[in-house]
């Protein structure tokens, strides 16, 4: 039984990443919490968007997801009996602020703070994201990301975030991957709000990008000795052929994926593509030339990345002009979600981060893997999770021996949680929980885990 296995298989332990390494797990307000119209909170486009009729498997609502707000205690104890020093959380906007700006909920104030001394009771390190996605239903009312007014009210939160629990609380990650809520959520409908607009796009990509900055200035300015940071999806890029039409597609599409953010906070303004669409941003955005409003100098970046994609040149597909080939047509292993799981590839996307110059410092802030889990005998042996995590771990090992500073790995996620459009189909917890019942069951990888962070 992997229990009692004390080698972590992977040929070095947890403390040849140094003993001021952040190993932690990640979760967020929106798929953990639940209690969604408890004491004051307000509706965020969440709870909005998953009762449209088919937009979530098996029409799943964020509405009680694992009780985190009740259960907070004894997940928290979780994650420190699993052996992490850290955990990262989110705060949710409209259960702090239910008109969205305005006035302050005390219960959301006092919900946060027993969060946060729980995990210092605890000796875990708590790392706070100020935005995973879920955005107050009032703010969505008035155009949202789309709103030029959205700085203005995220700058309102974002203070009241860092003096509320700035005291206590010294790392902090502005955004949660900016590419995915305004893509999935603007352009492509999949996401809340579920709006299908480039236009919309391209506005909420320009706000996204100021208020990752100026949330990282008030924090600057609020806390004492805060290390900031923001997130960022990753995934490398890599072209189905070494023709040119491919490799100028591949172009496009890195550009959308991976320097879309981190260039104009580095002060290098927006990425040029060759099809004119920043040219269109730009054009949409003339009075906005805000170049130095996007730069901040973060104390460190978080990457967050699952899989590569492999792109080809496709006239069909409008503007982008370029789609993906699937893991399943290249016959490579990929995991419930249809992910490639390939953990070179994970190296070189690290690597292609550290080479900008410009970060001081990486942290992992999201790496992991859902897979089909099955109960037997009373346990979830899910071994294809472990061997996921082994693999990314020594990817990780190389990039570090190599020279790239990185000072933190957060696994996705504690336990199974609501997982936005597949609601409750896709698992990546270490902790499986039955959503009837509410029962939390370690599986075989959270031990895995707990021996080798031993
Ligand atoms: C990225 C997101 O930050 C997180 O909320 C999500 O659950 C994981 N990836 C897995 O899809």
């Amino acid at each position: 039984m992997i229990q009692h296995q004390n080698d972590s298989g992977i040929g070095f332990k947890a403390s040849a990443f140094g003993p001021d390494f952040h190993w932690g797990v990640a979760i967020s307000a929106a798929q953990n919490e639940g209690a969604v119209l408890s004491d004051g909170r307000s509706l965020s486009i969440w709870d909005v968007f998953a009762r449209r009729r088919g937009v979530i498997k098996r029409g799943v609502t964020p509405a009680q997801a694992c009780d985190f707000y009740r259960r907070y205690k004894e997940d928290i104890m979780l994650v420190k009996a699993l052996g992490f020093n850290s955990f990262r959380f989110s705060i949710s906007w409209s259960r702090l602020l239910p008109d969205g700006s305005g006035k302050v909920n005390e219960h959301g104030i006092r919900f946060y703070d027993d969060v946060i001394n729980e995990c210092l009771l605890n000796g875990l390190t708590p790392f706070v994201t100020l935005y995973h996605w879920d955005l107050p239903q009032v703010l969505q009312q008035q155009g949202g990301w789309v709103s030029p007014l959205i700085n203005k009210w995220f700058r309102h939160f974002a203070k009241i975030c860092a003096k509320a629990f700035g005291d206590r609380v010294k790392h902090w990650l502005v955004l949660n991957e900016p590419v995915g809520f305004t893509s999935l959520g603007y352009m492509l409908g999949k996401h809340a709000p579920g709006k299908q607009n480039l236009s919309f796009f391209l506005r909420a990509v320009h706000h996204a990008a100021i208020a990752q900055a100026e949330g990282g200035r008030i924090l600057r300015k609020h806390v004492d000795g805060a290390r900031i940071g923001t997130t960022f999806s990753c995934s490398e890029v890599i072209p189905a052929t070494l023709q040119q039409n491919d490799l100028a597609a591949a172009a496009r599409i890195d550009l959308l994926l991976n320097r879309l953010f981190v260039e104009p906070l580095l002060g290098k303004g927006f990425p040029e593509d060759d099809k004119g669409l920043m040219d269109k941003m730009n054009r949409e955005n003339l009075s906005w030339k805000y170049t130095d409003r996007m730069q901040f100098n973060m104390d460190f970046i978080g990457l967050q990345n699952y899989f590569p994609v492999v792109v080809k040149h496709n006239a069909f597909i409008p503007i982008i002009q370029a789609s993906e080939i699937s893991p399943k047509r290249r016959q490579v292993p990929f995991t419930a979600m249809g992910w490639e799981v390939n953990p070179t590839s994970f190296q070189n996307i690290i690597k292609r981060f550290w080479k900008y110059g410009a970060i001081k410092e990486l942290m992992i802030t999201e790496n992991g893997a859902a897979y089909k889990d099955r109960f037997t005998g009373g346990q979830i042996n899910d071994a294809e999770r472990i061997s996921y995590f082994q693999s990314h771990l020594q990817a990780l090992n190389r990039c570090m021996k190599d020279g790239v500073r990185i000072s933190g790995y957060f696994a996705w996620t504690l336990m199974d949680n609501f997982e936005w459009a597949e609601g409750h189909e896709a698992r990546f917890g270490l902790v499986h929980v039955d959503f009837k019942t509410q029962l939390r069951t370690i599986k075989d990888s959270g031990y895995w885990w707990r021996d080798f962070l031993r």
